[in-house]
């Protein structure tokens, strides 16, 4: 479906994405594998993964980040408190931002974005204060740009992620009970005025009951909501 100078998107299941650039920069977005029972069976990483981003703290998105940031020697994008929360964990190179930054990763421009949701990290210890959940705006020359919600519920202020970044494709989180459910994500595909939606966050455990098919009969006309299984490629 990609374009020779189209970002490769491979969705892993849940709210786990691979991103894929024409020049050979690889992004693995919220790293949950070992425990993501929708993780396709047998996949295998590429070789290298250079950057890994984080949306915020919940297990679901990280527990995997510290084995496969050694693995792969991969560099953790989050939120200052996360990335902090990584590093002493074992995680070697992070970077930590904040919202409305944006960071240059090889081609790549990453831009921290709003979202609406809770985030702390929960251990053995206890759970811990890791700053505040986020989406991130995707930017590689010459391809559409990317909006990846993370886990969010809809709020207005997507339409100036929309009027500053313009993006083509959002992934939208729509399982509902923990973040937006289709009803509000067909809102927020039209806040961002987004033209392809990749539904993520459904289907994986059983509260998490939207679908892509509810989604594509509440979105505007003109815009298309993709129909993807974990381990297919956009
Ligand atoms: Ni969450
Ligand atoms: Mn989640």
């Amino acid at each position: 479906m990609a374009s020779e100078q189209q970002t490769r998107i491979t969705w892993l299941g849940h709210a786990t994405v691979l991103y894929q650039t024409a020049k050979g920069t690889n992004i693995l977005v919220d790293p949950f594998i070992e425990q993501n029972p929708k993780y396709p069976k047998g996949f295998a990483l590429p070789s290298k993964i250079h950057y890994i981003l984080l949306t915020h703290g919940h297990g679901d998105h990280i527990s995997d980040v510290v084995p496969v940031a050694k693995k792969h020697g991969s560099t953790v994008v989050a939120i200052y408190e996360l990335a902090d929360y990584v590093a002493q964990r074992g995680v070697e190179k992070t970077i930590g931002m904040n919202l409305g930054g944006t960071v240059q990763l090889d081609y790549v421009a990453a831009t921290m974005v709003d979202a609406k949701h809770s985030s702390g990290a929960q251990d053995k210890n206890g759970t811990h204060y890791v700053g505040v959940a986020a989406g991130f705006v995707i930017s590689v020359h010459g391809s559409p740009v990317i909006y990846h919600a993370g886990d969010t519920n809809v709020f207005g202020d997507m339409r100036l992620i929309g009027e500053l970044y313009q993006p083509e494709i959002a992934l939208l989180p729509i399982g509902g009970h923990f973040t937006m459910s289709p009803k509000e994500a067909a809102v927020a595909a039209r806040l961002v005025a987004a033209k392809t939606i990749l539904p993520i966050h459904f289907g994986t455990f059983p509260p998490l009951v939207g679908t892509p098919a509810e989604l594509a009969t509440m979105v505007d006309s003109g815009v298309r909501v993709v129909q993807w299984n974990p381990g297919d490629t956009f």
